[in-house]
């Protein structure tokens, strides 16, 4: 059974027939070609399908796509648009080498956009227990956290770590 989802996405408002069993990862993956989601568990693990749900971070496979009507949501593809500057968060994540294969990465620098909000000036164990929600397979999580400090100083206009 189908129902109509009208949901802006990154700024744009979009209006989809979905599946009332799909979830948003999949309103935004298969509906919209919104790929930077990645799915990496399913069951909400490990944080690689993290979007902005009017502006706080969720899992997007464990929310349906139906919940979504009526709301606001921003992906990885909402936080620098094609052709525009990287955000700098991401231009921090590839200064401090915070990714390998990158995976995870969306979903850490989506919540990262939401926590730097709030903790404009993060320890560096606040920013672990940011990241006790996402699971990566590659960095062993230092240059995670060197990254989204990096990222807080030049959201603060501040020079790099010293
Ligand atoms: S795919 Fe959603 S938490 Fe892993
Ligand atoms: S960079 Fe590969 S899983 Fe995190």
């Amino acid at each position: 059974m189908k129902r109509a989802v009208r949901v802006k996405v990154n700024g744009t408002d979009c209006e989809q027939a979905v599946d009332v069993r799909s979830t948003l990862a999949d309103l935004l993956r298969e509906n919209l070609d919104l790929t930077g989601t990645h799915v990496g568990c399913e069951p909400g693990v490990c944080g690689a399908c993290t979007v902005l749900f009017d502006g706080l971070p969720v899992r997007a496979c464990l929310m349906l796509a139906a919940q979504a009507d009526g709301h606001e949501v921003t992906t990885i593809e909402g936080v620098a648009p094609p052709g525009e500057a990287l955000h700098p968060i991401q231009e921090a994540f590839a200064a401090k080498h915070g990714l390998q294969c990158g995976y995870c990465t969306p979903g850490i620098i989506m919540s990262a956009c939401a926590f730097l909000k709030e903790h404009p000036a993060p320890t560096d164990g606040e920013i672990r227990e940011m990241l006790a929600g996402h699971l990566c397979r590659c960095t062993g999580y230092h240059f995670i956290v060197e990254a989204i400090a990096e990222a807080a100083r030049a959201l603060a206009g501040a020079g790099p770590r010293p």
